[in-house]
């Protein structure tokens, strides 16, 4: 049973706090209609490299600073806009660009990250969510609902421009640059909002803070907090001739690689593989069902396998309908010769088989008006939603027949994989596809003897 006891968040975003906020007004396309809001006020992160190195350096690599480089959703951006003329390019906006979206700066026509890159645009603007878009924050934002009109209506609570910025440190030194303000808002999940969680036509469609709000007892106390596990501490000084402290790793890493390189090439992989392989655990067996070392020649081999969800929110989570994670299981003989399999693949980018029964696969699949299934978000009117749910175990289980005449020993070998695409929904870009990963999560291996009758 999931339950939320606690109405904290609630209370928390519609706390005034002592802040200005610079406000802005749209208009039912999701435009805006007025603000107070310059595209001036937003700095670009590169005047923040010179004090601020490593959290430049980390940022810079993470998928923040990717989110208006990315070539899919340059492409799902420009789909949207030709189906929604009215409202579709400020919908994507409103998350992936803050800055043009809160300053009211309309970027339809781009149909490239290079275009963007080569247009008189600031540089606040074609480098997604920089710096000043988190350190602008006043209070914390609610999560985004949007009806059958897709029109963007995120409410950010900022005060650029004014040459302050906001953030944990309680006593930050002063520098020549900038005035500094401790934000108590900043080390809690919220300050992830509105962008980590969107309900379409009621859908839960993206909803990570939903999925990490619902676990009992940690919204209230700010435990296991989103900046615990992707801004992982570590002890350095927060600027350039300021004293150690204990500061956050702006990396941001999830599950996701910037696919323009090799996975080898990309400065985060090491740490995605990392946060993927503390993600889950596997065990054969299950509690009251233990797993059978010895069967009889002739029986059929039935392996049961407990998986244990160590995350706080789904897996996949957010746009878990473009992620897939699965076990591939194999049996094989003493020649090493397979006699089974479930989930496994010819090469990273091959499709699994979802006509296998035993396949144990965590994804989710959106369906629009017609119950048709579709990749496109803003489309859904129903979602399946098979993800991992946060700190759940789950109890599956193969059946394979023994060949009849085979006695001897069987190695069985269980992995945990996950591709941050299932590679259909990137069959229009194929040179990101070439450099798709698939990551190992988790491994076990166990011996099964078959005695002869
Ligand atoms: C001239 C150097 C300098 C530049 C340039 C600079 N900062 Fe800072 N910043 C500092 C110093 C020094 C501190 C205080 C560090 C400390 O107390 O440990 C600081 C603190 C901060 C804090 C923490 C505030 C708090 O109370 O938690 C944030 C956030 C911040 N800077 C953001 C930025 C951003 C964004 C930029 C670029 C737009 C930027 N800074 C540019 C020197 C600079
Ligand atoms: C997606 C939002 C986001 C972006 C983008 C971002 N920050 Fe932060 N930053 C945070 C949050 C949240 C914290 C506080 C984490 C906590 O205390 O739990 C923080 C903390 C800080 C601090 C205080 C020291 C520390 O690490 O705790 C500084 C300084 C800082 N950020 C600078 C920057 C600079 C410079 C950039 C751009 C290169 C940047 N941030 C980009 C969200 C962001
Ligand atoms: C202004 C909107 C916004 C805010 C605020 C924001 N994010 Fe994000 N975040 C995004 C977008 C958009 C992406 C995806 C960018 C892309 O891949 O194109 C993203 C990506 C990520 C990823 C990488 C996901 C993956 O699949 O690899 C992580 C992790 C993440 N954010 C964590 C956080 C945390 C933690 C906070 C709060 C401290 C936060 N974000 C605040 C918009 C935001
Ligand atoms: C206990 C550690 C932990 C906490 C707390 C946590 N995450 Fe995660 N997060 C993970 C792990 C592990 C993964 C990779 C597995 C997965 O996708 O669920 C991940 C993946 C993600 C992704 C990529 C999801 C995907 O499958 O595309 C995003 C986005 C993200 N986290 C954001 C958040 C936000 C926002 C919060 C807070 C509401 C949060 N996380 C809290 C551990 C954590
Ligand atoms: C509510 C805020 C929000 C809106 C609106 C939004 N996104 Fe995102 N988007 C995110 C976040 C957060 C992530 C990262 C989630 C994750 O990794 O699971 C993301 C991830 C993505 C990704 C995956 C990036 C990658 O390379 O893996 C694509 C593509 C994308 N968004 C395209 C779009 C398009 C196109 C639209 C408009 C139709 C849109 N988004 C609207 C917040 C948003």
């Amino acid at each position: 049973m999931i339950i939320s006891a606690c109405n904290e968040t609630i209370a928390l975003t519609e706390k005034k706090s002592e802040f200005p906020t610079k406000a802005y007004k749209l208009n039912e396309n999701g435009s805006v209609h007025s603000t107070s809001i310059d595209i001036e006020d937003f700095e670009s992160s590169e005047n923040c490299k010179s004090c601020h190195e490593d959290h430049y350096k980390e940022w810079s690599e993470s998928m923040h600073a990717y989110a208006m480089k990315d070539p899919v959703f340059f492409s799902g951006w420009n789909g949207e806009q030709q189906k929604r003329h009215e409202t579709g390019e400020r919908f994507c906006i409103q998350c992936h660009n803050p800055v043009a979206f809160v300053s009211g700066v309309d970027l339809s026509g781009f149909l490239t990250a290079e275009d963007l890159e080569a247009s008189d645009h600031p540089q606040s603007i074609k480098e997604g969510i920089g710096c000043a878009v988190c350190h602008s924050m006043t209070e914390l934002s609610p999560s985004i609902h949007t009806e059958d009109i897709i029109a963007a209506n995120a409410k950010y609570f900022m005060n650029p421009g004014e040459g302050v910025y906001y953030g944990s440190i309680e006593n930050p030194v002063e520098n020549d640059y900038h005035a500094s303000e401790y934000n108590p808002a900043f080390p809690r999940s919220e300050a992830c909002l509105p962008c980590h969680d969107i309900t379409i036509r009621g859908v839960e469609a993206e909803i990570t803070f939903t999925e990490w709000n619902r676990i009992p007892g940690l919204a209230m106390g700010n435990l296991l907090s989103c900046q615990e596990c992707h801004m992982p501490v570590t002890t350095r000084p927060a600027a350039k001739d300021g004293p150690e402290r204990v500061v956050h790793r702006h990396t941001f890493v999830g599950v996701d690689l910037d696919l323009t390189r090799p996975a080898e090439e990309n400065p985060q992989i090491d740490e995605v593989k990392s946060l993927l392989e503390n993600a889950v655990e596997l065990n054969f067996g299950w509690p009251n069902d233990s797993f059978t070392a010895t069967v009889q020649q002739g029986d059929s081999l039935y392996i049961p396998i407990t998986i244990t969800s160590l995350t706080a929110h789904s897996l996949p989570s957010g746009v878990s309908f473009a992620r897939e994670a699965w076990i591939e299981l194999t049996v094989r003989d003493t020649d090493e010769s397979l006699l089974f399999q479930s989930g496994l693949v010819a090469t990273d980018t091959s499709a699994l088989d979802l006509l296998d029964s035993n396949l144990v696969l965590f994804t989710s699949t959106l369906f629009d008006e017609n119950g048709e299934e579709t990749g496109s978000v803003t489309d859904v009117h129903s979602m399946e939603n098979n993800s991992l749910l946060a700190f759940s175990k789950q109890f599956r289980q193969y059946l394979f027949p023994l060949p009849i005449d085979y006695s001897g020993e069987l190695s069985v070998h269980a992995r945990m994989l996950f591709r941050s695409f299932k590679p259909a929904s990137l069959s229009s870009h194929p040179d990101l596809l070439k450099n798709l990963p698939i990551i190992e999560m988790e491994s076990i291996s166990e011996t099964i003897s078959v005695t002869p009758l």
